[in-house]
């Protein structure tokens, strides 16, 4: 398994991806956030990543910008959504490994804090944890029954307790939709 930036031409097979692993119910709205955000100006830089077997595309994660609001602090901070896997190639450590090499690439750019909001018994296994416990308020009112799902990783130490307030996502992003979970 290789790990590499996405291009234009792989559009159909990242679709592809996220239709199967999300299934007929909701993968059309996955795919339609992932073609808008990858053409929304308030979610750059963007990081996109395929995980390709034999060159076929088995996997895909992207992260977007996002502005911490109500902070003094400048800091630079990204989302991670979506992230999918082909049913056919799922637990076999292909989601993990295109977290860990977005992570390192992020922190390689200097990005100091990562949200994701995502199942709370997967992330916390890659260095993800609550992050409304740690002051980072969601872009929308994440439910009670949910706010596990709503998590924060540091990638530079001493980021987390310096630095609290409200986490704006980009223009797509931050449609109340997407924020249900
Ligand atoms: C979630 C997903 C990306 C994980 O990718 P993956 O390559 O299968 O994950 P990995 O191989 O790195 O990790 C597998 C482990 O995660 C667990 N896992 C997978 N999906 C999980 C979920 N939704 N909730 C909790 N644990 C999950 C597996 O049970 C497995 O556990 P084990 O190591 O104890 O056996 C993939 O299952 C997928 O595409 N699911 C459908 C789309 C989706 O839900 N995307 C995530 C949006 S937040």
């Amino acid at each position: 398994m290789k790990i590499r930036e996405s291009c234009e031409s792989d559009s159909s097979k990242i679709e592809n991806v996220h239709m199967k692993a999300f299934g007929m119910q909701e993968g059309p709205e996955i795919v339609e956030l992932v073609n808008k955000l990858l053409d929304d100006k308030t979610a750059m830089p963007i990081l996109s990543l395929v995980a390709t077997e034999n060159e076929k595309i088995i996997g895909h994660i992207l992260f977007t910008k996002v502005i911490i609001t109500q902070t003094t602090v400048a800091v630079t901070a990204q989302i991670l959504a979506p992230l999918a896997v082909l049913p056919s190639f799922q637990a076999k450590g292909v989601g993990s490994k295109l977290i860990q090499e977005g992570l390192r690439q992020l922190k390689q750019s200097g990005v100091e804090l990562v949200f994701v909001l995502g199942h709370p018994d997967y992330y916390p296994r890659l260095g993800f944890t609550p992050a409304g416990a740690l002051g980072y308020e969601a872009s929308h009112h994440v439910l009670e029954k949910n706010s596990g799902a709503w998590m924060v990783q540091e990638l530079r130490t001493g980021v987390i307790g310096r630095v609290k307030g409200k986490v704006q996502c980009s223009e797509v992003l931050n449609q109340p939709k997407y924020w249900l979970e």
